[in-house]
């Protein structure tokens, strides 16, 4: 199954309100979910699908490896306690959540242990999160560039990332755009409230459009029925060149999940 595009977030969709969130995104139509290690969120989204009555085959699962379980040795059995909670045999995708900070795990050591757990057929793909371009490259050396699927990084109108995303694109890896609404706050933006006006839309949508007509994925989240709704709709909006210039205009350059252990931004 290819990654649907438009998938839904599940940080902080936890307990019972999160599985009948996690519940209205299958509604709505989302086909793909976003877990992680960290999120608390696995069983959440096992739950749901079963509760959903969907074959599993129809939805596409990621979860994503947490910094503290890439050490020698720690990676696939990680995955396999993943596997326990969510209550399934494989996820679609497997990600490296961070890169291992400084003095850590060398990349080489745990990207070879989640290529090994998708050849075990625990993961049918694998990529990457918050890495840069000179980890990309490094990935792409070990790897090889066909052998990661996605980058998931911090990427809205208001957080361009563009060098970064170009760069993925040169090696035909999807960019996964997270915090696809800065966490919300992009529907305060007057270019993107005056474009959603002309299209009877919400700001939101046109953010999300504006992601998705890049060729990225995006995977906002919400614990509201309606604008879980309203942003899988984002689909249907088409923008014309000139708008899509305007939002690419948009971009302020500040990022908002910058860890002091994180890798150095491009
Ligand atoms: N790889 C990583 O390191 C990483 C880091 C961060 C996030 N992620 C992933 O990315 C997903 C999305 O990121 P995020 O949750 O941080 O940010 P987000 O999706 O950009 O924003 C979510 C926030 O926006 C609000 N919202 C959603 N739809 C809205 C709408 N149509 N109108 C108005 N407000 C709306 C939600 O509030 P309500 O709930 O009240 O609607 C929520 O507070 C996460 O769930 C997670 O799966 C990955």
């Amino acid at each position: 199954m290819d990654m649907p595009r438009l998938g839904f977030g599940t940080y902080g969709r936890t307990g019972s309100e999160g599985i009948a969130a996690i519940l209205s995104a299958l509604g709505a139509g989302y086909r793909h979910l976003d877990t992680a290690q960290t999120y608390d969120t696995e069983r959440e989204v096992g739950e749901a699908i079963r509760r959903s009555g969907l074959p599993r085959d129809e939805v596409f699962v990621t979860t994503k490896v947490a910094e503290h379980n890439l050490g020698p040795g720690q990676v696939i059995p990680s995955l396999e306690r993943s596997l326990a909670e969510l209550g399934l045999d494989h996820v679609d995708l497997a990600l490296i959540h961070w890169p291992a900070r400084a003095g850590g795990p060398a990349p080489e050591a745990y990207l070879r242990q989640i290529a090994e757990a998708r050849d075990r057929g625990l993961a049918w793909h694998i990529g990457v999160s918050n890495f840069t371009i000179a980890l990309i490259e490094e990935a792409c050396s070990i790897l090889g560039a066909g052998a990661i699927l996605t980058n998931q990084i911090e990427l809205n109108p208001w957080f361009r990332n563009r060098r970064l995303a170009d760069h993925c694109a040169s090696r035909g890896i999807v960019v996964t755009c997270y915090e696809p609404l800065a966490r919300g706050k992009v529907g305060a933006d007057p270019v993107l409230q005056a474009i959603a006006r002309r299209h009877g839309a919400t700001p939101e949508q046109v953010a999300l459009a504006w992601e998705l007509a890049q060729g990225y994925a995006a995977i906002p989240t919400s614990r509201s029925p309606e604008r879980i709704r309203q942003n899988f709709a984002a689909q249907e909006l088409d923008l014309s060149p000139d708008e899509l210039a305007e939002v690419d205009a948009l971009d302020r350059g500040i990022r908002s999940i910058d860890p002091d252990w994180g890798p150095d931004w491009d």
